[in-house]
């Protein structure tokens, strides 16, 4: 079999095209005799048949035992130096109030970014000392009400932030506890991370400038000192990235002891996940044992205690738990030249969603898998591109991978590992409704989260009368 010229280089063509490779797919996917994929005891087809297309699908025992499972690889990374975790999952990865009750009971906290996910952990029932709150550009009236339901932490992004919550803290008559966000210089994206004097971001604040900036928070009785966060990047797979933020961390941290406590220390998130079978990841165990003994070597060459840490992984958690199904619809082979005056096909696969329900391959150029989902077959693997129904060429789902030759019009496909930053991130593109969301457990479906109706998309124009409205 001569491979596709327009296939990528990590792309390697498959013995099998009905494959799961069990590093992509949620851990309770398997094919099933009858030839479709059956998540967690639920056929594709017949989730397909109650909820539609296009369909996040969460594997729950997968998101819980994930969340579990990188709470006791860090428990016990840093207990064996003396210290303790708390782990936040990064709300905004894939938030309802069922995943924040799945996290939470795995003994999680949780971090949440805008007043709009502050709502949804509270309305989940979460402690609000369990929530941590991001955001480099937090409103007044989100601070209020942060500091006013008692979040746990409030990490300030800025300067600025220092008086805002100070005053919300002491209209509120409470002290609130505060991280302080830095721009550590290092950045890192996947394999590869850069560290610099200054890194070209928006989001916390210079390193250098730490001190001075602690020494302001400590003025304010309503405050209290939590200690120093970074955040150094996403789907990162290396600990390299990690282990510099925190050397270049902790040696300001141990400045800071001089002027009081500074009980913890925040290394924020990334931790990457398998996209595709080329995507090898680190096990989180051996991430949380190199973050240990850099923490542990630079405390001790600092001559300070070793800190609480704190961790705010999201994608790493619910990322590999979710497919998206969708059906086919149209199905087209385009001819593409290529090197030294020749041609090749690629044959784009068009289904019923796209970059409105996962814009990160438009985004961030991510790379995706795809399985027909209703049927195997043993047809000739044929390269495709999944393409999305959005008027937009970028609108594509899943750049490459090979689906049987005979995919057609009708069958249900999915694309794995789309739990992180697709639901999240989903719009209303074309008056496209946003999917539903289910969890699957022992064979048993339920929603989580309903599609968008007409009635929805419809509901906040304007122009419309409210019988009108009803009507559709
Ligand atoms: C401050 C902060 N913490 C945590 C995360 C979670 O990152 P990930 O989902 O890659 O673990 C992010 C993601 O952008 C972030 O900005």
């Amino acid at each position: 079999m001569t491979a596709n010229p327009l296939a990528p280089g990590w792309l390697v063509h498959p013995d099998d095209a009905n494959a799961l490779a069990p590093t992509v797919w949620p851990r309770n996917a398997v094919r099933d005799a009858a030839g479709g994929i059956r998540l967690a005891g639920a056929t594709a087809t017949a989730l397909v048949a109650e909820f539609g297309t296009p369909l996040y699908v969460v594997d729950e025992a997968d998101a819980r035992d994930r969340a579990s499972e990188l709470k006791v690889a860090f428990d016990e990374a840093f207990g064996a130096i003396g210290s303790s975790v708390k782990v936040y999952y990064a709300g905004k990865a894939f938030l309802s109030t069922e995943i924040a009750r799945w996290v939470t009971s795995a003994g999680l906290n949780i971090d949440v970014c805008s007043g709009g996910e502050l709502a949804v952990a509270l309305a989940a029932g979460v402690d609000p000392g369990r929530l941590g709150f991001h955001g480099n550009n937090k409103s007044l009236a989100e601070i209020d009400r942060g500091v006013g339901v008692g979040v746990g932490a409030i990490v300030l992004d800025s300067v600025v932030e220092i008086e805002r919550v100070a005053a919300a803290a002491a209209r509120h008559g409470r002290v609130q506890p505060v991280r302080l966000r830095i721009n550590s210089g290092v950045h890192a994206s996947t394999h590869e991370f850069l560290a610099t004097a200054h890194e070209d971001q928006k989001f916390g604040v210079p390193l250098a400038d730490a001190p001075a900036i602690v020494d302001q928070i400590r003025t304010h009785a309503s405050l209290r000192f939590l200690g120093l966060h970074s955040h150094i990047g996403s789907q990162i797979f290396e600990s390299d990235g990690f282990a510099e933020a925190a050397r270049r961390l902790l040696t300001v941290h141990a400045e800071l002891l001089a002027g009081g406590e500074v009980p913890e220390l925040n290394l924020g998130g990334g931790f990457g996940i398998a996209y595709t079978s080329a995507d090898v990841v680190t096990p989180i165990e051996t991430i949380a044992r190199e973050l240990a003994r850099v923490v542990a070597s630079e405390c001790a060459a600092l001559g300070i205690p070793v800190p609480d840490i704190a961790v705010e992984p999201g994608r790493s958690i619910i990322g590999p738990s979710t497919v998206t199904l969708y059906e086919v619809g149209t199905i087209k082979d385009v001819t593409v030249s290529v090197d030294g005056g020749q041609t090749a096909i690629r044959r784009y696969v068009s289904v019923d969603g796209g970059m409105s329900d996962n814009i990160r391959a438009a985004l961030y150029q991510a790379d995706y898998s795809v399985r027909l989902a209703n049927r195997s077959s043993d047809a000739t693997p044929a390269l495709v591109r999944i393409a999305g129904k959005h008027c937009e060429s970028g609108d594509i789902v899943v750049r490459a991978d090979y689906l049987p030759g005979d995919v057609e019009p009708g069958d249900i496909v999915s694309v794995p590992a789309t739990g992180a930053y697709c639901w999240s991130l989903a719009s209303n593109y074309n008056y496209l409704g946003r999917p539903a969301v289910v969890a699957v457990r022992d064979g048993f479906a339920r929603l989580l989260v309903r599609g968008e109706t007409e009635a929805d998309l419809l509901s906040r124009d304007a122009g419309i009368a409210p019988t009108e409205k009803a009507t559709t």
